[in-house]
């Protein structure tokens, strides 16, 4: 077995780093899962893929990972990912994303793995003055779960300066959206996000959907998201891995589709997909909501050659296919 040929996807029996092991799998790369199943999913694993069942808080978990499967990049998906969570809990997410982190940079230069693609979040930017907002913004998170994946980025900045680790940190929008097989998708608990939630409403009424303001200063009065397919999403982390396997600089890019939808605009195209009417409670707006956030994906455009190609039907359509398969 040739050494180094592994790509760890650390977190990828969660949603999004399940696509990305089918991805990876699909373009003859050799995926290795490691995993706590904190809030992911064993059956999202496919048949034949490595996994390991540990924890970053364990450097014994990650050298095991290492020894057993010898690896030249990791995909760092693993975190607690939940916003209010972090304000309620902190140290649950200082813990969780950045002690980890620190173990998983420290045991991957012990064994020389140099390469690393992290996903961080558009949380980094808070409330940003401009939109679509640039990799250049201003970076003040006003959460702790935004501060985590900030700090994160720090220390791999530094580790990478000290230490020749190369890396990309993707700062994701809102992702949304289910691999084209049906068999794998969003499924968190509890689930936060508005996809999913209004999804959900429509299978069972006691699954309730609320809308939280309808007063922001928008054309509806709903806040305004840039969603992207996750299928787009690890497209991109495919091209940042090549980006690094050719030797280029460490970098960051913002994933978003670049355009802006409003709550409204979402529960319009869920009606239109399903055939279904949305019925929803309005409750007023959650504190240090945003009223608009819109990626500038312009820098993964021209530097990773990254293209979306899903549209936001797109995005709704495989969501309720998975949403009724995993009833099923
Ligand atoms: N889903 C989104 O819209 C979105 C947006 C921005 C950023 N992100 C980031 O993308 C990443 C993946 O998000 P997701 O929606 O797939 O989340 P997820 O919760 O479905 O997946 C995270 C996975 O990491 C694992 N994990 C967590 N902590 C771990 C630890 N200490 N050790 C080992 N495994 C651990 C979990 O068990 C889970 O399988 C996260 O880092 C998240 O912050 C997601």
């Amino acid at each position: 077995m040739p050494a180094k040929k592994y790509i760890a996807v650390v977190g990828g029996a969660g949603y999004i780093g399940s696509h990305m092991v089918r991805m990876l799998l699909d373009h003859g790369y050799s995926p290795v899962v490691f995993d706590n199943l904190r809030t992911g999913h064993r059956r999202f694993v496919p048949g034949g893929v490595p996994f390991v069942k540990g924890n970053l808080d364990r450097p014994t978990d990650i050298q095991r990972l290492f020894e057993r499967y010898p690896t030249r990049a990791v995909m760092h998906f693993a975190a607690a990912s939940i916003v209010p969570e972090s304000v309620r809990n902190p140290l649950l997410y200082y813990h969780n994303n950045v002690s980890a982190c620190i173990h998983l940079a420290q045991v991957m230069i012990d064994f020389k793995i140099r390469e690393i693609v992290f996903s961080s979040t558009a949380a980094v930017y808070g409330h940003p003055k401009k939109v679509p907002i640039p990799e250049t913004a201003r970076l003040a998170p006003v959460n702790a779960y935004g501060h985590t994946k900030r700090m994160i980025e720090q220390i791999l900045e530094d580790v990478a300066f000290a230490h020749h680790l190369r890396y990309v940190f993707l700062r994701y929008f809102n992702v949304a959206g289910a691999h084209p097989s049906g068999k794998i998708g969003e499924e968190h608990r509890p689930e936060t996000h508005l996809v999913p939630n209004i999804l959900k409403s429509l299978k069972r009424s006691k699954n309730r959907f609320f809308l939280f303001g309808d007063d922001y200063p928008t054309r509806d009065g709903t806040c305004i998201r840039d969603y992207i397919h996750v299928q787009d999403l690890c497209a991109a982390h495919l091209l940042a891995l090549r980006h690094l396997d050719n030797k280029k600089d460490s970098d960051v890019f913002n994933l978003g589709s670049g355009k802006g939808y409003t709550v409204r605009q979402v529960i319009d195209m869920v009606e239109q997909v399903t055939g279904q009417p949305v019925q929803y409670t309005v409750k007023p707006g959650r504190e240090g909501d945003p009223v608009k956030l819109v990626a500038s994906s312009r820098k993964a455009r021209d530097v990773l050659g990254w293209m979306p190609t899903h549209s936001l039907k797109d995005m709704i359509a495989s969501a309720w296919q998975w949403e009724q398969n995993r009833s099923a």
